[in-house]
């Protein structure tokens, strides 16, 4: 079970700004009993979020108190710290989700530089490794929790000319995996969810057009935030009590062919 003896949960958002980072926090703000703590490198995004949940003052949004933090993700420090503000607000933490990424410059393997790599390895995969070693560190002494990665299909699936975006979110999906299996007995399930594309400012430096033939691959066409949103509530709560390991598929049938 996630929550308080109180009946109440608190949730932890890395990347929380951006678009899909503002659409779990609204999915997760309209649940009842849900603290959260939000964070973000970028404090406008932050901010952007913390507006669209109507709590601009920081003072809560439904019942749902709100306390926000800035960090970057590939600082392990500054995220021990996200966690250690919900640990001060709350006296617990139920749920981390890491969603923080950042896509590759556009170009094949030839192309990118070491730079484009260690970018990509140290937001993408050290960011969630961050998340994982900071999250279980208080809830293995707490009894449990659920942590869940924000991976990407492209994890599972060619994307040419984002090797390290690929290959990044690749090691998401298997770090979900081995932390499922090694923190188990310690009831921390640990999922991450397998978007499709949907648009964001992520793609803004992409070169005009680059999405066509993505969207084209899309049986349903390319997606919103919002249609995924879901999937992050579906895991971090109770009715994912059984679930652990998994690398759930969001996708408007991306990956089906
Ligand atoms: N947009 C898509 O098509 C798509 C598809 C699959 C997966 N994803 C993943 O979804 C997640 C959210 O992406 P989005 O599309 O909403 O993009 P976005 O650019 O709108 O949001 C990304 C957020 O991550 C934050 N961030 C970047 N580096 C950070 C760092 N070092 N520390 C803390 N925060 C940092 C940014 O400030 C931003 O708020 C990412 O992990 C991305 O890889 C996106």
């Amino acid at each position: 079970m996630t929550g308080s003896a109180a009946g109440r949960r608190v949730v932890a958002i890395l990347g929380a700004g951006g678009a899909l980072g503002a659409a779990i926090t609204a999915r997760l703000a309209a649940e009842p009993d849900t603290d959260l703590v939000l964070s973000d490198l970028s404090e406008a995004s932050l901010a952007a979020t913390v507006a669209g949940i109507g709590a601009g003052d920081g003072s809560g949004a439904g019942d749902s108190a709100v306390e926000t933090v800035l960090a970057d993700v590939s600082r392990f420090e500054q995220v021990e710290e996200v966690v250690a503000r919900a640990v001060k607000r709350f006296g617990r933490l139920d749920v981390v989700i890491s969603n923080a990424g950042v896509l590759s410059p556009n170009g094949r393997i030839h192309n990118l530089s070491t730079d484009d790599w260690e970018r990509a390895f140290s937001v993408n995969v050290m960011g969630a490794v961050n998340a994982v070693k900071a999250a279980v560190a208080v809830m293995r002494p707490q009894g449990g929790g659920s942590i869940v990665l924000t991976a990407s299909v492209s994890g599972m699936t060619a994307w040419s000319h984002a090797a390290p975006y690929c290959v990044t979110k690749a090691g998401v999906i298997q770090l979900a995996k081995v932390a499922a299996v090694e923190y188990a007995r310690d009831d921390i399930r640990v999922n991450c969810v397998c978007p499709g594309t949907f648009r964001s400012a992520i793609h803004d430096d992409l070169p005009e057009g680059a999405l066509d033939p993505v969207a084209a691959r899309h049986p349903l066409g390319l997606g919103q935030a919002t249609d995924v949103a879901g999937a992050y509530a579906y895991l971090a709560s109770d009715a994912a009590r059984w679930t652990t390991g998994s690398a759930l598929v969001v996708d408007g049938g991306y990956s089906a062919p």
